[in-house]
């Protein structure tokens, strides 16, 4: 079976979020289950493209309407990453220092349209061509309908949705871009009076997945306007709870940690890195630490971490470190807190890889207060590093964390993204810290539960296997 995954996103090329961490990884596990599993992306300019040597597989040249524009797809073959990486280049449009911005229409058109040229030219086709969030949504409409690929319209097609919030929309306007096919059938593109690239992959995609069971429930009530339409397609709709990826997630091997450990000796491992962290940021030492780390955008519910921060830190019984950008206000709000509580709270205003994995690996607990969680890795990553999560109950995070005062439970969850609930858990979670043997035995068990890719690759080769048998 010969999958080919297409994305904006993949670690460790190119990430923004959970997407690059999920296409960086499900592939490999893939691979490790007699498929062949590959990635293609787009060619970005950055770290990556710059250090590494890259092998051209394909040259052409594509139409956005009238306008015509070199590419080449090039493959990064190194055995590392666990799969073949090819990526598009596409000089004018896509080598660009960023990955999102406002020009993604052209850019990801682009981007599909030489993918799908590519494949044309492959006398093996793939067995299915798995899509990822709305950047890939016209794929599966364009091998349906566009007149150009119609060799390729009885191979397969998988949408993955990662994020429903974010669709792609564009005017009709522009249309005429997209490469020539039956115009009776425009509608395949439209939802609402726009041209909606994820609205047309849930019509036209063989199937249709999101990244946890409960997230697809959810989607059916609340999915930025696209509830009518996912009720109506459920049939082809299904949730697959995502996975980490344990060997570069592993605590015994993780080359950023302060000290490595495992569930044995969590305990000592955990306070070293600890105390690096603590030395680092200026953080009491011998209180629970709590972390934050993300994006900080409405979704992940920052704006109600500013004063539920300072309510928790007036008693004075936790530190608390944060790791993220994003809105400029809560920023702010953030750094006007680093002064007022010197020694119990501090952030790092950015993104830094190796970092969250040392706060993984020392912080006491991971907070994650989202208002809409598809999935969630942050809190796989905790439980493997043997942090506490203190979740909102929602999407993924439903289906990965039980609260303790449930039987097996281990995290502490709360209902709503209000002051009062995060502050609450907050105290729930301060007190489990004052029961150290109960919290020593809980750190332990965690790290043993598996949120590796190994059943959830499986599940996915499934899903292939009813639409290629
Ligand atoms: C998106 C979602 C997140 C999910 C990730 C990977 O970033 O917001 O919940 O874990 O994609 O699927």
């Amino acid at each position: 079976m010969k999958i080919l995954h297409i994305s904006a996103e993949c670690y460790p090329v190119a990430k923004v979020g959970g997407l690059a961490d999920v296409v960086g990884s499900l592939p490999k596990y893939q691979n490790n289950l007699n498929c062949l599993a590959q990635v293609i992306m787009p060619f970005y300019d950055n770290k990556f493209t710059r250090n590494n040597e890259f092998s051209v597989v394909f040259e052409s040249s594509l139409n956005l309407g009238k306008t015509t524009y070199d590419f080449r797809i090039v493959n990064y073959k190194a055995s590392s990453l666990g799969f073949d990486l090819f990526l598009v280049d596409v000089p004018q449009l896509l080598f660009k220092n960023y990955v999102y911005s406002s020009d993604d229409t052209d850019r990801f058109l682009a981007f599909q349209i030489a993918v799908l040229d590519w494949i044309l030219t492959w006398e093996d086709k793939p067995t299915v061509v798995h899509c990822h969030d709305h950047h890939t949504g016209l794929i599966p409409f364009m091998m349906q309908e566009a007149y150009k690929y119609n060799a390729l319209k009885k191979v397969s097609s998988v949408l993955t949705i990662h994020n429903a919030q974010y669709q792609g929309w564009f005017s009709h306007d522009k249309v005429y871009m997209v490469p020539e096919f039956n115009f009776n059938n425009v509608g395949l593109l439209d939802w609402g009076g726009v041209i909606n690239p994820l609205a047309a992959a849930i019509k036209c995609a063989w199937r249709v997945t999101t990244v946890s069971p409960t997230y697809m429930e959810e989607l059916k009530s609340s999915a930025n306007g696209l509830e009518v339409l996912l009720s109506h397609e459920s049939a082809k709709c299904v949730g697959i709870l995502n996975g980490i990826d344990s060997e570069i997630w592993n605590p015994e091997t993780d080359s950023f940690l302060i000290d490595n450990f495992n569930a044995d000796d969590v305990f000592q491992g955990h306070l070293n890195n600890k105390k690096w962290l603590c030395d680092k940021f200026d953080l009491e030492f011998d209180k629970p630490l709590f972390t934050f780390i993300g994006r900080l955008v409405g979704e992940k519910g920052v704006d109600k971490l500013p004063e539920s921060f300072k309510k928790t830190l007036q008693k004075n019984e936790c530190a608390i470190l944060l790791l993220g950008s994003g809105l400029e206000i809560i920023e702010n709000q953030l750094n006007e807190l680093c002064i007022q509580y010197k020694g119990t709270y501090n952030s790092f205003i950015g993104y830094d890889e190796e970092l969250a994995h040392v706060v993984y690996g020392g912080a006491d607990f991971l907070l994650m207060p989202s208002r809409v969680e598809p999935c969630g890795l942050n809190q796989m990553y905790a439980l493997r590093y043997g942090t506490i999560p203190v979740v909102r109950s929602i999407g993924g995070l439903k289906d990965t964390v039980i609260d303790i005062s449930e039987e097996n439970g281990y995290g502490i969850c709360f209902d709503s993204v209000t002051v009062s609930d995060i502050t609450h858990a907050i105290e729930r979670a301060v007190e489990l810290y004052q029961d150290q043997s109960k919290f020593k035995e809980l750190r332990k068990y965690i790290m043993g539960l598996d949120h590796s890719w190994n059943k959830s690759a499986q599940e996915y080769i499934n899903l292939y296997k009813t639409i290629n048998s």
